[in-house]
């Protein structure tokens, strides 16, 4: 079987396809592989695991060839995959959903706490030296406890960051097609429309799949929708949120504050965003726990494992393909 791995994941998924494939391949580097080495990388393989930052599209797959039996993300997003591509070529296509639930659900709190609280900024300043001792008006943030969380999107990783605001007393809403019937009787969460919950919510975290549907479901229009004292939160991925209309609202004071995980072309940031200071930033690091990383890395191998070995994979995301397959 050949076999790659697109960039060096952690050691226990390594160590799963070294245990059944001693012979795989691997980019060495700890970086994101070039286009044209990628489709170099890929051809006659059997089997791949890539990462988010790794296009899957027909080209590639027509670059690997007609064997390709399955190509594992390391990530719960797929949205790097042309799933059309991969379905009408008999290619398996797994994710790795669950494992990274709590650790992005944590971030997002961490984000909103930052933004709220103005930590990153506060922090800056003591660095600088320019404490010079209490003040009555120094870094006044906003409220946290008692106030009204927004929840757009109430799948896994929405569903368990609404949860969690409970040590907080906080009034939750969320916005989804589906009813989450454990989160309005276990935290007496309310279903609202999305414009109902961008003008009431004092946080507004997003955690929807990146889809033609949800591409810039934040925009100058839902921003204005925003009350000026709420801050905005996003795990989810980055062209959800038009970052020209976001920095333009937060320069405007439009909405108080943004707490930004995933970027629109990442790894590129909006210039207009860089210094802004009711603004924090982390490096699309939600998911980033040893654990968590390590979880993902032997999801994404069992899975290529049970892909290459004529078994369904655990975590297969286009079903159909598994029919063909079977024929
Ligand atoms: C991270 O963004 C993931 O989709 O796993």
């Amino acid at each position: 079987m050949k076999i790659f791995v697109t960039r060096p994941i952690p050691q226990a998924g390594l160590d799963l396809l070294r245990n059944a494939y001693p012979e795989f391949k691997m980019n060495p580097e700890d970086r994101v592989l070039e286009r044209h080495e990628l489709l170099a990388a890929v051809k006659g393989l059997d089997g791949l695991l890539a990462l988010l930052t790794d296009l899957i599209d027909g080209e590639l797959l027509d670059a690997a060839g007609p064997q390709l039996k399955i190509v594992a993300n390391h990530a719960v997003g797929f949205d790097n995959v042309d799933l059309k591509a991969a379905t009408a070529r008999g290619v398996l296509i797994t994710n790795t959903p669950g494992v990274l639930t709590d650790a992005t659900a944590d971030h997002a709190w961490a984000l909103l706490f930052a933004v709220a609280r103005r930590i990153p900024e506060s922090e800056q300043f003591l660095r600088a030296g320019k404490f010079q001792g209490w003040g009555p008006l120094m870094f006044l943030g906003g409220d946290v406890t008692g106030r009204t969380l927004g929840v757009v999107g109430a799948g896994r990783i929405g569903h368990h960051m609404a949860l969690r605001s409970r040590g907080f007393n906080m009034r939750v809403l969320y916005a989804d097609e589906l009813v989450n019937a454990v989160l309005e009787k276990e935290i007496g969460a309310r279903k609202v429309s999305f414009d109902e919950l961008l003008r009431e919510s004092d946080f507004v975290s997003l955690h929807v799949p990146l889809l033609p549907s949800t591409r810039h479901l934040i925009n100058a229009a839902s921003l204005r929708q925003m009350k000026p004292s709420a801050y905005l939160i996003n795990t989810s991925r980055g062209p959800v949120v038009d970052e020209a209309a976001l920095a333009e609202a937060l320069r405007e004071r439009v909405i108080a504050g943004a707490a930004l995980d995933v970027f629109e072309n990442e790894p590129a940031v909006h210039p207009g965003l860089l210094d802004l200071q009711n603004l924090v930033l982390t490096p699309h690091t939600a998911s980033a726990t040893i654990a968590t990383r390590s979880n993902m890395a032997t999801m994404a191998a069992k899975n290529l494992l049970a892909g290459l070995r004529g078994k369904r994979p655990q975590n297969l995301v286009n079903e159909e393909v598994w029919g063909k397959q079977r024929r």
